[in-house]
This record gives C-alpha cells, sequence and structure tokens, in this order.
C-alpha cells in the first residue's frame, strides 16, 4: 500500500506529503485554477465521465489549456497504485507558475497538474444521515460565475466557518432578494407537497454531480421535480430539506438557523433517495448499474 494521501504532481507519482509548489504559481497568488472532487468505490471512481466532462468544462471557462484525458490516465494509476478502495480523488489544475501580473502570463505558463487520492474507511456523515444536519444562513457574496469549480472559494470557506462557529453542519447560502442558492460545498433540494425543489441550474450555483445523478434517481422512483430555487420566506412551508455532494452523498436537513423543518426529522421523501442512491452505488458496484 502507498503512502496516503498518495499523488500524482505533473506526471510524478509521489506521496502528496512530498509535493512542493511555487510560490508564483498562480493558484497559490490568484485563485487561478481548477479542480474536482471524486468518490471511489471498490477502488473505482464513481461518476468518472460526469467528472470529467465538467472538469474539462472548467478549464475551457478560465481558457486552461490541460490535457483531460492524460490527466484521467494519471487518476486511474494513482487510484490503482495507491490501492484504496473506499476514497476520494482531488484533482487541481492551475494555470502554472509566471512572474505575478494580473493578465495571462505570455508566453503562456506550464499548467500546474495535481491528483492525489485518499482513503475514506467510515461513512464521516453517519450521524448526520440518520439525525440530520443542521444549517446557518449566509449571505451568498459569491462572484457571479458559480458554475466554475474554481479553486477561488474564501467566500466558501467564510460561510463554512460561520456555520461550524455556529454548531452546524453547513451554510445554506442566500442572495440578496431571499433566493436560497446552495450550500458552501454541497447542492441543496426543498421537498413541499411531496414535490422536490431543485435549484435551477445557471450561474448562481455549482452544476453538481451528485444534484444530477440525484434529479435522475427521483425522476426514476416517480418522485415530481420542479426546478426553481426555494426562498427564505417559505422556510416553515417545506416539509423537507436535504442536500447533496461527492462526499456527502445525500444527506437530510432538519434545522435551518434553529428553526426545524417539517417535523424536523429526516422525512421520506429524503429517506427514499438515501435508499435509492445506497442501491445506485451497490448496482454499479456489482457491474448492474450503468
Ligand atoms: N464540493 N456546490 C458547491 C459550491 C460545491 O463545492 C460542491 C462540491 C457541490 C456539490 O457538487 P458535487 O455533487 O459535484 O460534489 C455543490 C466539493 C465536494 C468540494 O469542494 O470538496
Amino acid at each position: 500500500m502507498a503512502q496516503l494521501p498518495w499523488a500524482n504532481w505533473n506526471g510524478t507519482a509521489m506521496p502528496l506529503a512530498d509535493v512542493r509548489v511555487s510560490v508564483l504559481d498562480r493558484g497559490f497568488l490568484f485563485g487561478d485554477g481548477i479542480y474536482e472532487v471524486l468518490r471511489v468505490y471498490g477502488g473505482r471512481p464513481f461518476l468518472l465521465s460526469e467528472h470529467m466532462a465538467r472538469l474539462r468544462r472548467s478549464l475551457n471557462e478560465i481558457q486552461i489549456q490541460s490535457d483531460v484525458d492524460r490527466l484521467e490516465a494519471r487518476m486511474h494509476a494513482t487510484l490503482r497504485d495507491s490501492g484504496i478502495d473506499g476514497g476520494m480523488v482531488y484533482m487541481q489544475i492551475t494555470r502554472g507558475e509566471a512572474p505575478r501580473t494580473h493578465r495571462f502570463p505570455n508566453p503562456p505558463a506550464t499548467p500546474n497538474e495535481l491528483i492525489y487520492v485518499d482513503a475514506i474507511a467510515v461513512d464521516p456523515y453517519a450521524a448526520w444521515r440518520e439525525n440530520g444536519a443542521k444549517l446557518l444562513t449566509v449571505p451568498d457574496v459569491r462572484w457571479r460565475r458559480c458554475d466554475i469549480k474554481s479553486v477561488n472559494l474564501l467566500a466558501n470557506c467564510l460561510a463554512a466557518q460561520a456555520a461550524a462557529e455556529a454548531g452546524c453542519q453547513e451554510a445554506l447560502l442566500v442572495t440578496a432578494d431571499g433566493t436560497i442558492t446552495e450550500g458552501s460545498h454541497t447542492s441543496i433540494f426543498a421537498v413541499q407537497g411531496g414535490r422536490i425543489l431543485a435549484t435551477p441550474l445557471g450561474p448562481q450555483i455549482l452544476p453538481g454531480i451528485t444534484r444530477g445523478l440525484v434529479v435522475k434517481l427521483a425522476a426514476r422512483a416517480g418522485i415530481e421535480i420542479e426546478e426553481r430555487s426555494a426562498k427564505l420566506a417559505e422556510l416553515d412551508s417545506l416539509d423537507e430539506m436535504f442536500l447533496t455532494g461527492t462526499t456527502s452523498e445525500v444527506l437530510p436537513v432538519t434545522q435551518v438557523d434553529g428553526r426545524p423543518i417539517g417535523n424536523g426529522r429526516p422525512g421520506p421523501v429524503t429517506a427514499k433517495l438515501v435508499a435509492t442512491y445506497g442501491e445506485y452505488v451497490r448496482d454499479w458496484l456489482a457491474g448492474r448499474g450503468e
């Protein structure tokens, strides 16, 4: 078994602890880079083509030239050498190292490409999956291109910290007009009258890969989905709320700002989706899934 987390840095395999990066890396100076996080089950990356498509899109949106097929091959090699079974993959590509100027370096710098994998032995969210997560509302002060999975995550970090200080597991980001967008690192759904409300895709949110799967699973289970954002003013009329993400999977939300959602217990629609998600992963692992 390799030393975990196990990394590939610009094509060289090594322990993550040995990776060194220049202070002139534009990711370090400007947050000028993008990333992806994938879940690994049974040693295999889950929803691989969806994550690679989003990675490609993020690179295109910020005009970084990196060979995604080569990155994917490196990711497979890193996973194989790591020997991990359950875990995660982190991939980050920055515009590279260059003298500090805001505009892109000319001639272009060579992108810095990091991949690392780590084990997730037990479900770190088991208690909240059972009892529900508590959220804290935080003003959504992010930029207007949240659809790009950029490493520029200051607003997300501040929101997550505010939530943690309030004893909550996640922040609920709310725009100035009271629209709920997403969490600091998760997608948000509400349930009202048996129907799921999903924040519409667009520049206000990251197109969550788990969100995409859950929308598909809900439709298959015959649950109606309305692509509209919930409003903060509607909180008391919601029956359920849940969040999704690569590492958090599907998690019920039972409290926002100390107020219960619905009856304050994880609800039946969320429970159904938690179960369906688990079955989908099991089928995929057994080679029965798509
Ligand atoms: N976060 N919204 C934001 C702002 C996110 O950062 C994430 C993922 C999601 C959920 O997307 P997905 O289902 O593709 O993981 C939604 C990752 C896991 C992270 O930053 O660690």
